[in-house]
């Protein structure tokens, strides 16, 4: 991929990775990625982060198209993906400074053995002249490491955020052009990375309510020409709103649990109530984050197996406490044959979450008329708990 300027005298260098199929071998990407690096040109030219080191080539042959002496690597996040290539590129620039805050520098040398008199460290708020053009720090710590950071172009009025606002994206366009398009990847994205840290990212938000800001260029994605269909998205993301949706991981070996589920999921209709279920064999993981972001309950359904939950369900709730999600109320159902402590050890598993428990619906082999009723009672429950939230 080429350059494409993003500005008369801003330029992307990056790189999109269109095969892309897992990221961190856990987050599956059905649409792809790219890891964007720019050029701010000046007198003094900056590069904004580097690329994933599977592309270091494209990036470099981008920096030889563009044919601009980088002075400053300015490195927003420690994570191979963004700081991978800064190696390759201190070889070809080794007069270069790489330019960071004091928590990704100690990381930068720790991951990826950068010499440590390559460093220039900046403070929140620091300035640093190209010439014409000034960049401007800003600590945004926690999205989604302790030493996350964004860089401001005054004069241009654009905003670097690295990963925060970002999609796992390939496209071809530079710029996002039907904010449709990215919704879903920039809030799989959100749900995967940021969720667990919807309080910083309140506070970034507002910050950046108070700036001036045209463009806002991230590290994964296409750039946005206009902040507010993004920065509005993830304040909707972030509030405390939840919205009248059950979310429902399950798992079952025999079917038992399979038909409390099937029975779970018609009661929930018949109350009005959005159910979202997850097969937890083939269900991709990315879906099961996106529906934690609004969902006001999540109920897990497991079968007992070796005297505990599902290895499946134990993935799955682990995975929900891990992501922290907003919802309020949590429950578990599923079968047992002769005795064990599934419920426990997923109620357990799950404490990260700040929920009310509802009553859970355990059944001895396959769920009788009597079992059904319960999980009425239980759909009951949470079409009341959720009116007394008015949803
Ligand atoms: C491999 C395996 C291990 C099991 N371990 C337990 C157990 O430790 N305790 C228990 O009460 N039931 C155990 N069971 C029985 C199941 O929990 C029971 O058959 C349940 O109804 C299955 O639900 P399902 O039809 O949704 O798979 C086990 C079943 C299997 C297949
Ligand atoms: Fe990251
Ligand atoms: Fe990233």
């Amino acid at each position: 991929m080429g350059v494409r300027p993003l500005t008369e005298d801003i330029f992307q260098v990056g790189s999109i990775d269109w095969d892309r199929t897992l990221f961190d071998e856990l987050i599956p990407l059905p649409d792809g990625t790219s890891y964007n690096a720019y050029v701010v040109t000046d007198e003094r030219c900056a590069l904004m982060d580097t690329v994933d080191p599977t592309k270091t080539h494209e990036l470099l042959a981008n920096l030889t198209e563009l044919d601009a002496e980088i002075e400053y690597i300015i490195a927003h996040h420690a994570e191979q993906d963004h700081s991978g290539s800064i190696p390759a590129v201190l070889d070809i620039y080794p007069e270069a400074t790489v330019v960071t805050n004091p928590k990704c520098k100690t990381l930068l040398m720790e991951m990826l053995h950068i010499p440590e008199d390559t460093f220039m460290t900046v403070g929140d708020g620091d300035t640093l002249s190209l010439g014409e053009k000034t960049l401007e720090f800003i600590y945004a710590p926690w999205v989604h490491w302790p030493e996350t950071m964004f860089t401001y172009v005054k004069e241009e009025q654009v905003l670097f955020t690295c990963d925060f606002l970002g999609s796992h994206l390939a496209t071809s366009q530079l710029f996002v052009e039907d904010m449709e398009e990215v919704y879903n990847p920039a809030k799989r994205y959100y749900a995967e990375i940021m969720m667990p840290f919807r309080t910083s990212i309140r506070s970034h938000l507002e910050k950046l309510d108070s700036m001036e800001i045209t463009i806002i260029a991230p590290s994964h994605g296409p750039v946005y020409d206009t902040p507010s269909p993004i920065t509005d998205a993830y304040k909707e993301w972030v509030s405390d709103a939840v919205k009248n949706e059950v979310v429902l991981p399950f798992v079952s070996m025999h079917g038992s649990t399979r038909d409390m589920v099937d029975y779970f999921i018609d009661a929930l209709m018949r109350r009005d109530i959005t159910v979202k279920p997850f097969n937890l064999t083939t269900a991709d993981i990315g879906e099961l984050a996106m529906s934690l972001v609004d969902a006001a309950t999540v109920v897990i359904a497991s079968p007992t197996v070796l005297t505990g939950p599902h290895p499946r369900a134990v993935y799955a709730a682990y995975l929900v406490n891990a992501l922290r999600p907003k919802c309020r109320f949590a429950s578990v159902i599923g079968s047992f044959g002769w005795g064990g402590k599934m419920v426990e050890m997923l109620t357990q598993s799950m404490q990260n979450l700040h929920v009310e428990f509802l009553e859970p619906v355990l059944v001895k082999g396959h769920p009788t008329e009597k079992e059904f009723k319960m999980l009425d009672i239980l759909a009951d429950q949470i079409y009341k708990k959720h009116k007394d939230i008015t949803i």
